[in-house]
């Protein structure tokens, strides 16, 4: 031990994060061992690049072009073959559903896991229900039970776990369809790149943004278990999209048909100011492109039709093969910083609860991969039966509670 903790010490000394040991002493045995297995986990020289770079800007000079996209309701004859080979694959048992559960969910400002949360639907079902509704209902329809992943974080992970026991799994079996798995976590830091320590004397990490889908889906083994179970496609969606539409045989049969490892869906832009990333080419290869990135005349920019040419708005919800999931998550994703408010313990051991944003947090984008592939399918849907967000608290007025309520009840009342 006294080994390991001098070794750690020199460590630290090196990447001058020597405050990290400030409370050890005050730990119990088992929070000192957790402690030091922390440390030992960091990867230091990653921590501090991702400090020096905070501030830069990211690179200007890409070549951003328009993307080609298919909408669902203008294939016409199309519809029913590809609707008829990806009914086929479901059928064959060849799909998963994998729900992005490790946000924070600073936002929202609801105490628990995300999808824990209840949309005040008069079923008062929560989000997690929801979404387990919709895969019930689906899997019914071709006589397979979906399987179903779910990425927690290392915060939420028990409670999550804990929330899905106690509602019996809504049907589901642990461990046989479905799975629950971490996500990475990277280490916040303060202004001045020193790592902060959290309330409980251990390091303050945070989840590695939902670009860590790839790479935790590959590591926790859950890639291997979907080959073992015969899955070749997995539809990611986040938590927070009760009318996310996880099993589309249409999106499943083009993917298929065009020979393409990703296929995502997107939605029209509801106006060509609204805040969204939106599809395109990066260097002539597929990539989202956020709504700051983007100018004013590229944002009004539209065809011969009146389409707007950066209209395709990623919703998370993109359906991957197996195998692209595993190139993905053995590549490594740049990390893009945001800056938030975290509590932490000083130097006189004093617990800090900031009421503006300290800390930099460091995060992966689930579509900076998409890079990695040469081509991809997009498929645009309709906005009112598949985008129910909740992103905000009631009081914000978009993408809260309260509108994705009435986008879920609407969409119900239509069925
Ligand atoms: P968001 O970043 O939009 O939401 O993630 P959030 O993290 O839940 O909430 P804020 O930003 O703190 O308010 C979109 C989806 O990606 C998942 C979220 O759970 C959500 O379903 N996600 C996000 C992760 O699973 N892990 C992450 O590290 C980040």
């Amino acid at each position: 031990m006294d080994d390991k903790l001098e070794e750690i010490k020199n460590i630290l000394k090196k990447y001058n994060q020597e405050h990290l040991l400030n409370h050890y002493e005050t730990l119990d045995e088992t929070h000192k061992k957790e402690l030091l297995e922390q440390i030992e986990e960091i990867d230091f020289e990653l921590a501090n690049s991702l400090y020096q770079n905070v501030g830069k800007q990211e690179k200007q000079e890409d070549k951003i072009t328009p993307i080609e996209y298919l909408d669902k309701y203008k294939l016409y004859d199309d519809y029913k073959y590809y609707e008829n080979i990806g009914k086929k694959a479901i059928r064959e048992g060849k799909l998963a559903a994998v729900t992005m559960a490790g946000g924070q969910g600073t936002r929202l400002g609801h105490k628990g896991p995300k999808g824990t949360y209840d949309i005040g639907l008069t079923s008062h079902k929560s989000l997690f229900e929801l979404l387990c509704d919709h895969l019930k209902e689906e899997g019914k329809k071709y006589d397979v039970i979906i399987p179903w992943f779910i990425m927690t974080s290392k915060e939420n992970n028990k409670e999550t776990i804990e929330f899905f026991e106690k509602n019996r799994y809504f049907g589901y079996q642990k461990n046989k369809n479905i799975f629950f798995f971490n996500q990475g976590e990277l280490p916040m830091m303060d202004t001045e790149g020193k790592i902060l320590i959290g309330e409980d004397g251990l390091i303050k990490q945070a989840a590695d943004g939902h670009g860590g889908i790839y790479e935790s889906l590959l590591k926790t083994g859950m890639t291997k278990e979907m080959k073992q179970m015969g899955i070749e496609w997995v539809f990611i969606a986040g938590v927070d999209n009760c009318l996310a539409k996880m099993v589309d045989p249409v999106l499943m049969g083009i993917a298929i048909d065009k020979g393409v490892t990703v296929a995502c869906k997107s939605v029209v832009k509801a106006n060509p100011q609204e805040k969204v990333g939106v599809f395109c080419r990066r260097n002539g290869k597929p990539n989202v492109i956020e709504y700051s990135e983007i100018t004013e005349e590229m944002a009004q920019e539209a065809d011969e039709n009146g389409e707007l040419l950066y209209g395709e708005s990623h919703i998370l919800c993109n359906l991957f093969k197996v195998e692209a999931v595993e190139r993905m998550g053995a590549t490594p994703l740049p990390y893009h910083v945001a800056y938030k408010k975290a509590s932490y313990i000083d130097k006189e051991g004093k617990l800090i609860e900031p009421t503006s944003p300290n800390a930099y947090k460091f995060e992966a984008f689930l579509f900076d991969a998409f890079g990695e592939v040469d081509d991809m399918a997009i498929l645009r849907v309709k906005r009112e039966e598949e985008f129910a967000p909740v992103k905000n608290a009631d009081a914000v007025g978009v993408d809260c509670p309260k509108t994705a309520r009435e986008l879920y009840q609407k969409f119900m009342d239509r069925i």
